[in-house]
């Protein structure tokens, strides 16, 4: 099934927008159909931690600006309401979901099977139908409530990737510390970047 064909990336009112900034960046040109929806609060952080383009500032579309759309693929935002999106239903789900950044509140929502809004839906979708559900939470410290949340999500198949960076790289830059989770998150979607560190011991001190 992967690499994915078709892809839902989800972008909540989590911080780290760059995250989510940086996965399309990769995904866009490697991923023939890809879907974006924006939670509630999520536009709010995007415009809030991102220098957008002038006069786009309350669009979060912008952070897709940057990005050129190889022909024959597609990015398409659906509203959270949208339940004419084909992903919000079981027969016709994509092959795999992405939430960067995930908020603890999402989290709890899906945990608990509210399937309200269209994140909601699709992900509620993924786990019944066995498909990829990846969640980049981004929260500290974690709550009793936030772990047990954690916890029924694994248990129900979804993937747990917190937005914690590496540093065995030596990164130089901000965005080479975020690449080192959004390159777990490609990896997971067997979309690997060829850039992408890997560990191999040697010039270990
Ligand atoms: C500036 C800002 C930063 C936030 N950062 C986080 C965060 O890092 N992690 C988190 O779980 N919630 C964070 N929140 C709270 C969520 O946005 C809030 O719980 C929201 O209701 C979650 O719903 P949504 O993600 O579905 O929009 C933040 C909110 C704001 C305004």
């Amino acid at each position: 099934m992967l690499p994915p064909q078709r892809l839902i990336v989800a972008i909540s009112g989590a911080s780290g927008s760059r995250y989510a900034a940086l996965l399309l960046q990769q995904v866009v040109p490697r991923v023939p159909q890809v879907a974006v929806v924006y939670s509630r609060v999520a536009p709010r952080v995007i415009t809030h931690e991102l220098d957008l383009p002038a006069g786009r500032g309350t669009d979060p579309l912008a952070l897709l600006d940057d990005i050129v759309v190889p022909a024959g693929h597609r990015v398409q935002r659906y509203g959270l309401n949208d339940y004419s999106a084909p992903f919000a239903s079981g027969s016709n789900a994509y092959d795999a979901m992405v939430i960067i950044p995930c908020s603890q509140g999402l989290i709890g929502r899906i945990a608990a099977g509210l399937a309200e809004t269209l994140i909601e839906r699709a992900a509620d979708v993924c786990l019944k139908e066995r498909r990829p559900l990846l969640l980049v939470p981004r929260e500290t410290p974690l709550s009793q409530i936030h772990l047990r949340n954690w916890l029924s999500l694994t248990e129900a198949g979804a993937i747990i990737l917190p937005a914690c960076p590496s540093f065995y790289h030596r990164p130089q830059t901000v965005d080479a510390v975020l690449l080192s989770v959004v390159d777990r998150v490609l990896a997971h979607l067997d979309l690997p970047r060829p850039e992408a560190y890997q560990w191999t011991g040697e010039g270990e001190t």
